[in-house]
């Protein structure tokens, strides 16, 4: 049996743990809205019509943030369209998901749901068919607290108070040519540079997001970054990214190393930002918002879910609903560790998305609402990172992959709260046949009790959580961890995501 070696040291930080990075999103699309999270005649509806089971447990997989209400979606939106009596609500075509937008879920719903579920709202505004104008007018109607025509309709809405939102996306992946007003880097670059302007004027505090590349393997990618930095520089904060990972031609291995095409990722993006910080001489930081990101088969929707028939605009159709296996959710544990590793850098991200579309959550119309397996490492992670992430120094066998060469079969971040007087550590096995044992020298932590060590695996990885088997991959104890002087030991299967709660 391989071993692995890992070594802790309080003052090894990379940064604080952000919660933003605990995002997630909810975009008009599928079921995602309409019999996801909304569903008036279920039996847990409140007065909204929002389910109540499934807020439950948007509450317990510790997500902060929401971004909505697109994607794609927001790049036709009309966000006033979605606001004032439902009865009078246009009915529209949705050109992203091909799909009828009925507008029963809007602006100040949406805002009523984030507040109820304790998520901090994500605004996209539409810088795809529309602009600086609207994009002024939904921040009007959002933020102003009254006294002028925007906002008064609000109040009249019944949203007395202002919805105070802090952070907005500046369009959706503008660089994709399935964009809405999709456009070269220089036409986006000048519209969004524009609009941030224009926003600021309204409320300097504002924190915005300005579209980077919708994946690495964008032929834009990189002259992408830097354009659109060079002209928003001092007017944005974040720069977003976005990628999505599925297993091509069965090679699990290099599915399995996803998360060494998110370090490189973050890493490209990082140099491009530094570069116009450098050529501008800045003072500012740009800090990167990875606002979509998860394991999507993509391909089945390409090739077999894709509805383009003109007299065929379903409305709520079952689109993107991918059933996650035990290893897609080692995957997307993984996917955290990077996000982590990185929190001097990324301080938001939201995994996409939330219920029903590539999600963690599952709901059945009038039925129950259940947990994916991703639902667990994102729930874990978000439960136990706390204080600082630290940067731990990780000695490994290695697993060779098609894509990404021979990469470190185990991976791993860990995070100390020294005030409260705990730390966590999160570690992946991505051999697929393997077995390894990792000693952690955490000695220098001060922890001494292993609270709990959690490991999420099963010996059939493409086992799902399903209607009928809601449970068939859960988190189980992993009998193999102590701890002996400050130094952990556990023995982790292939295939495996394990989280481990010292104090
Ligand atoms: O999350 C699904 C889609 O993926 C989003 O609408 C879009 O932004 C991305 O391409």
């Amino acid at each position: 049996m391989p071993d692995a070696r890992l070594t802790l040291d309080p003052h090894f930080t990379v940064a604080p743990v952000s919660r933003r990075v605990f995002g997630s999103f909810v975009e008009h699309l599928g079921r995602a809205v309409y019999n996801g999270i909304y569903e008036p005649g279920h039996r847990t509806a409140n007065e909204d019509g929002f389910r109540q089971d499934v807020m439950d447990l948007v509450r317990e997989l510790g997500v902060t943030t929401v971004r909505y209400p697109g994607g794609n979606f927001v790049s036709g939106y009309r966000w006033e369209d979605g606001v004032g009596p439902r009865e009078q609500r246009p009915r529209r075509l949705d050109l992203a998901w091909h799909s009828t937008e009925t507008n029963e879920v809007g602006l100040d719903e949406f805002a009523r749901w984030s507040r109820e579920t304790g998520t901090e709202l994500m605004y996209a505004v539409n810088l795809g068919t529309r602009g600086v104008q609207e994009a002024l007018d939904v921040l009007e109607y959002a933020n102003i607290p009254g006294g002028t025509t925007l906002s008064d309709q609000r109040i009249s809405n019944g949203s007395p108070q202002p919805h105070a939102i802090r952070l907005w996306c500046l369009g959706n992946e503008m660089d994709g040519p399935w964009q809405l007003g999709h456009g070269t880097a220089e036409e986006y670059a000048r519209l969004a540079g524009k609009t941030a302007r224009a926003m600021r004027q309204v409320d300097p505090a504002l924190e915005l997001v300005v579209c980077g590349s919708s994946g690495a393997n964008m032929p834009t990618f990189g002259h992408w970054e830097r354009t659109v930095l060079e002209e928003t520089y001092e007017d944005v904060d974040f720069i977003s990214c976005h990628a999505y990972y599925e297993p091509k031609d069965n090679d699990f291995a290099s599915f399995m190393a996803s998360a060494v095409d998110m370090d490189r990722f973050i890493d490209s993006v990082v140099a491009s930002a530094d570069h116009v910080k450098a050529v501008r001489r800045s003072e500012k930081t740009m800090y990167l918002s990875f606002d979509e990101w998860n394991v999507w088969y993509l391909s089945h929707y390409d090739d077999v879910e894709k509805v383009t028939d003109p007299a065929d605009w379903p409305q709520a159709p079952r689109l993107l609903e991918n059933a996650y296996s035990a290893m897609d959710a080692v995957v997307v544990g993984n996917l955290l560790i990077s996000l982590l590793r990185h929190a001097d850098r990324v301080t938001a991200a939201s995994l996409a998305q939330l219920v029903n579309v590539i999600a963690p959550i599952t709901t059945e119309p009038e039925g129950p609402a259940w947990r994916q397996t991703t639902f667990y490492p994102f729930a874990i992670t978000s439960r136990l990172a706390r204080g600082t992430v630290l940067d731990p120094k990780i000695e490994s066998p290695l697993m060779s992959t098609a894509l990404y060469g021979d990469v470190p079969m185990v991976d791993a971040v860990a995070t100390s709260d020294e005030a409260a007087g705990t730390a966590a550590v999160f570690l992946v096995n991505r051999s697929l046949t393997e077995t390894v044992t990792v000693s952690i020298d955490a000695g220098t932590l001060g922890v001494d009790t292993l609270r709990s060590a959690d490991t999420l695996h099963d010996d059939d990885f493409s086992a799902t959580n399903t209607l009928n088997n809601q449970d068939r991959v859960v988190p189980e104890p992993n009998k193999s961890a102590r701890i002996d002087n400050g130094t952990v030991t556990v023995t982790l299967p292939p295939v495996s995501w394990t989280a481990l709660d010292l104090h």
